[in-house]
């Protein structure tokens, strides 16, 4: 089975193509090309990721890549050809009138570079449906849905953070990656830019949120102190390299000042976080250093480390309370936040010391990012699970049904 994903629910457009090689008992694939175009660069100037903008710039990407990634898959040299052109007319008018509408930079390079081609050997299109940003979805689900009205393949939504939960547990093994097996109860730490997570999952693709943020999300919170701090966006990576440099100047004796912070809900009784507080008491102690003459640069180290240190804090501990009360096989971490290495190494630490037998999954820091590779992984997984309970049930083309849900929720 060829997987296609698409990817656009924040500021990377993405495209991935993979093949499945494995057995039923040893699911597997290949990656066939799988690229990511950051919008970082663009956004960073506003300070982070403005929708209307993220929404263009997946409009200008998407055909590109697809190209790309079929060039890349060795798909496109041996299996695309024109199409006739009556059938070529018949797709343009309903592309045109009902899908693309829209999206009229998108529609104008999807007749130029798509329209011509003929159906790749491709079963499946996935693409993320929710949650994220909802302009910047739509692009990406009307691509997808426009591919798949064009080639009569079957489309599936994937949830993005189902996706991130999926990347933590694929295995690379050379060109091929292994899907790791997951011993249920599992529970997942998801920590992106946008959510903040405890999932419980009981059993495959059933997923119960038992804890979320009440206001800003990790990722969030880490670039809006980085902004405080005038680090730039993304602020996560910055504020963690920060806080290394704090660590590194620890063991040469330097003198290095060190400040507290609050761990906002740490001894609350749920498993939901808040960290907006936190996001303002590094504001009024950034203020108040700045009022007492001090050199805020000189100074940031110390800030990150303190912040990044109260942020692992409240998820390590909370994830652990949850992980003992559900009395859980296997914990997973997924989301951008989860390239944070203080926080991998200390939810490791925390796993090894208080639960030793509960197996650790993290994702490569290749992926922890968005990335469409995590949706494919995700539609494989949906599509080996559809397959095991209704095996006679064939996927059907399905255009017609997908809309992006901002409010698309795990469980
Ligand atoms: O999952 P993701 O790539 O996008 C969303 O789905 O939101 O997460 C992006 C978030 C950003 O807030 C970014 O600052 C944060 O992940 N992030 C990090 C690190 N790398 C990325 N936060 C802390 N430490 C990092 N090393
Ligand atoms: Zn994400």
């Amino acid at each position: 089975m060829r997987i296609l994903a698409i990817e656009t629910s924040c500021d990377e457009t993405a495209i991935a193509l993979i093949e499945s090689t494995g057995s039923k008992t040893k699911p597997a694939f290949s990656v066939l090309s799988h690229i990511v175009s950051s919008q970082a660069k663009l956004h960073a100037e506003w300070g982070g990721v403005v929708p209307n903008l993220a929404k263009r710039e997946h409009q200008r990407n998407l055909p590109t890549i697809l190209l790309k990634v079929l060039q890349e898959s060795g798909i496109k040299n041996k299996e695309l050809r024109k199409r006739s052109t009556k059938k070529n007319l018949n797709s343009k008018f309903i592309i045109h009138n009902s899908i693309l509408e829209r999206e009229p930079e998108l529609l104008a390079k999807f007749e130029r570079y798509i329209l011509p081609l003929s159906r790749p050997d491709i079963d499946l299109i996935a693409v993320t449906q929710g949650p994220g940003l909802e302009p910047a979805l739509w692009v990406g689900v009307n691509f997808a849905r426009a591919l798949s009205y064009l080639w009569d393949i079957p489309l599936l939504g994937v949830n993005h953070m189902e996706g991130h939960i999926l990347s933590a547990l694929f295995e690379q093994d050379t060109k091929r990656y292994t899907l790791n097996p997951i011993p249920y109860p599992a529970l997942a730490l998801l920590v992106s830019g946008g959510h903040t997570e405890l999932v419980l999952i009981k059993k495959p693709l059933q997923y119960k949120i038992i804890g979320e943020t009440l206001d800003d999300a990790a990722g969030e919170a880490f670039d809006k102190v980085a902004r405080i701090l005038e680090l730039g966006y993304p602020g996560g990576p910055a504020i963690s390299q920060e806080a290394e440099k704090w660590e590194t100047a620890r063991p040469l004796g330097r003198p290095v000042s060190k400040f507290k912070l609050p761990r906002p809900m740490l001894n609350s009784k749920d498993y939901n976080f808040s960290f907006s507080g936190l996001k303002t008491a590094a504001l009024y102690l950034v203020r108040d250093l700045k009022q007492a003459k001090r050199s805020i640069p000189k100074l940031t180290p110390a800030i990150a480390k303190e912040f990044q240190d109260a942020v692992v804090d409240v998820l390590v501990s909370k994830t652990m309370r949850a992980a003992k009360e559900y009395k859980v096989k296997s914990i997973i971490l997924g989301g951008g936040v989860a390239a944070n290495t203080e926080l991998r190494k200390r939810l490791g630490e925390a796993i090894r010391l208080e639960m030793p037998n509960t197996t650790y999954y993290i994702p490569d820091t290749k992926q922890t990012g968005d990335n469409a590779l995590m949706i494919a992984e995700s539609a494989f997984f949906q599509a080996k699970q559809a397959k095991k309970t209704a095996p006679s049930k064939k996927l059907r083309a399905s255009w017609k049904a997908l809309r992006p849900d901002a409010a698309m929720r795990l469980s």
